[in-house]
């Protein structure tokens, strides 16, 4: 695991683009495991400058997202297919985007599919990741085990709190995902993890320096070949 200390936001969020770049220009076929939330909001727009200004194209790329909502359709002002097409889809030239539905009829048997069709793809090139105050990646949150393939997830209170400022104020926020697990995303070749503000702080020193645990799932990167984490002074501030 490789920790970066940026002076700022913008540094860490220019510093993954630029992992994002590296990768696609040595292998134009990459296939991207992609996250949503606040904090990949500046990368994907570094990305889309990149890509604006001719120096990235996406249009041999394929991109996984690691989660979704149990219960909205991909055209809810709040699901996570939406978020990534008005944040990336829609100003960059990706050949295949994919996210798990969350409106699928039977849930279980659309996790499996999911990972069939990210093996089928030939697997993660490089993951983005985000950090739960509570230390989850994706939408793992703490347990007593690290879950291997895409599963079904109760959403803990923190993490429902945390999500509300996405919804309206009289909207229900859902209580369930549907989410890559641990063990899919360790099988990704290269991890990116950006960690942003004060919030955060604990659950990076957790991950960075306390013992693997699956109350942290974030530990679990601990023993990943290829991980890079990049953090802002905020972020950093209990290392
Ligand atoms: C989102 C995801 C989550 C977020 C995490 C941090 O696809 O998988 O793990 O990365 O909850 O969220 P933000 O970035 O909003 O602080």
């Amino acid at each position: 695991m490789i920790v970066h200390i940026y002076e700022n936001k913008d540094q860490a969020s220019l510093a993954a683009a630029s992992l994002f770049c590296a990768c696609i220009l040595s292998k134009p076929d990459a296939v991207l495991g992609l996250a949503t939330g606040s904090t990949p909001i500046e990368t994907y727009q570094q990305l889309i400058d990149m890509h604006q200004s001719g120096l990235l194209d996406f249009s041999g790329c394929t991109s996984f997202n690691l989660d979704e909502y149990v219960g909205l359709s991909a055209d809810h002002a709040c699901s996570y297919h939406r978020f990534m097409k008005e944040q990336l889809f829609d100003h960059i030239n990706m050949k295949k985007t994919h996210v798990p539905s969350g409106d699928a009829k039977d849930l279980l048997e659309e996790a499996g599919r999911y990972d069939k069709e990210i093996e089928a793809a030939g697997g993660i090139d490089i993951q983005f990741l985000g950090l739960g105050q509570n230390g989850h990646i994706g939408f793992n949150e703490p347990d007593s085990v690290f879950h291997y393939g895409t599963q079904i997830v109760n959403l803990t209170k923190s993490t429902i709190e945390a999500n509300k400022r996405f919804f309206k104020a009289d909207e229900k926020v859902p209580t369930q995902a549907i989410s890559l697990g641990a063990g899919g995303i360790m099988k990704a070749r290269k991890i990116v993890l950006v960690a942003l503000g004060e919030t955060k702080a604990e659950a990076v020193r957790a991950m960075v320096t306390g013992e693997l645990d699956p109350q942290v799932q974030a530990s679990i990167l601990r023993i990943h070949p290829d991980t890079v984490i990049l953090l802002d002074p905020q972020a950093a501030s209990l290392l």
